[in-house]
């Protein structure tokens, strides 16, 4: 039997609610929205477990949150952290017992308590035990971006149903999320069109399975990138950046276009020049949240999707890259600075 600690280190936030901010995922300083503190560990109720963290993973949304600019409420002095990877040390009383001992990869319920500290509370519903070939690290980013990968690519799968092609636009591609969704849309027969903004990451986007990469700051990129959307012809735009350079590539897009919006990387507001295009040529504008999918999707398909994203980082097919690992006592003094490396996700160490 694990021994659980009566108090643990945690990094918490500093304010509740929301701030009315739109600046996007980017942070100066973590102290202006967290601090460190010493605070009981949770008691796990009803469904919920307690985990023991591993590992975890800093994605955007976990910077949109603490920033007071997500789809939920900041919770003040309560731990920061959407998801990560641990073993589950103790149950509510109506949580599966085989999970207890598991080690797991879990995303924190809205009634739990986040990553940011050495114990984190969730509905055991959120909670995926995994299977030995995955590492720690892959678990620690397991859920947010591989699910969200598997589900729009088969919005793609699904709108080709419906009409002609096979090719779809990602931009900000070369996030852990874009090339997630290049591999697994090449290993479907798709051809994915990457769109970054440095030169430099082509190479391996390429590899990777992207059909075309074109690069946002190339003082040719309208002429490229108008030219690809006639010779693809893609008609799904998977968009986490949603600024003018979007509006332009939808623009360009032919009709029955989708411009699926997941992310706000930019703040830029975007200007859509020609709304005819919505009247005329059949294009439409829309959103995608995983906590939604989460909701609607029947439990036995979100159990088929588990089991794709797990064996896919089983057999290596997909990985985490690093760009740096940072203990949790470092998070308030150092998240700022690591988050300027882009080229893999921060991992945050116990
Ligand atoms: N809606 C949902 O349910 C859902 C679920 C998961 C993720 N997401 C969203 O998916 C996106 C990617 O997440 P991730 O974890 O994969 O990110 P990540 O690995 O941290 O990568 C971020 C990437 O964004 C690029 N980027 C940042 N600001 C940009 C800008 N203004 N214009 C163009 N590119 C920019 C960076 O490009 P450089 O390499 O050029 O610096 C980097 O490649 C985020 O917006 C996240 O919020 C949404």
């Amino acid at each position: 039997m694990t021994e659980i600690a009566s108090e643990m280190h945690a990094v918490i936030q500093l304010e509740d609610g929301y701030s009315g901010t739109a600046e996007g995922p980017i942070i100066d300083d973590a102290a202006d929205y967290v601090k460190d503190a010493t605070i009981a560990v949770p008691k796990p109720q009803g469904k919920q477990v307690l985990v023991k963290m591993i590992a975890s993973s800093v994605n955007p949304s976990d910077l949109h949150f603490i920033k007071g600019e997500y789809g939920q409420p900041r919770r003040k002095n309560m731990p920061a952290g959407f998801e990560g990877c641990g073993t589950v040390v103790a149950l509510g009383d109506e949580a599966p017992k085989s999970l207890l001992g598991q080690r797991v990869a879990f995303a924190v319920s809205l009634d739990g308590s986040g990553t940011w500290a050495d114990y984190a509370l969730t509905n055991g519903n959120t909670c995926v035990p995994l299977a030995p070939e995955v590492s720690d690290i892959d678990g620690a980013a397991l859920i947010v971006n591989p699910l969200t990968a598997v589900a729009m690519v088969d919005l793609v799968v699904q709108h080709y149903e419906q009409q002609k092609g096979d090719a779809f636009v990602i931009t900000a591609a070369s996030s852990q999320l874009g090339k997630l969704m290049i591999g697994l849309g090449r290993d479907l027969g798709l051809k994915p069109i990457a769109v970054v903004r440095r030169a430099d990451v082509a190479d391996n986007l390429k590899n990777l399975g992207a059909e075309e990469v074109l690069v946002t700051s190339d003082a040719d990129f309208t002429a490229d990138m108008q030219g690809v959307m006639k010779s693809l012809k893609p008609r799904m735009m998977l968009d986490a950046v949603c600024d003018q350079i979007s509006a332009d590539i939808f623009t360009a897009m032919p009709a029955f276009t989708r411009w699926v919006g997941y992310g706000k990387l930019s703040p830029e507001a975007p200007k859509i020049e020609q709304m005819g295009q919505m009247i005329f040529m059949n294009k439409k504008i829309e959103g995608f949240w995983l906590v939604n999918w989460m909701r609607d999707t029947p439990y036995e398909e979100k159990v088929k999707v588990f089991t794709q994203v797990q064996t896919r980082f089983a057999t290596k097919k997909w990985c985490t890259d690093v760009a740096t690992k940072l203990p949790l006592k470092d998070i308030v003094t150092g998240l700022a600075t690591a988050t300027k490396r882009t080229d893999g996700k921060i991992i945050i160490t116990y």
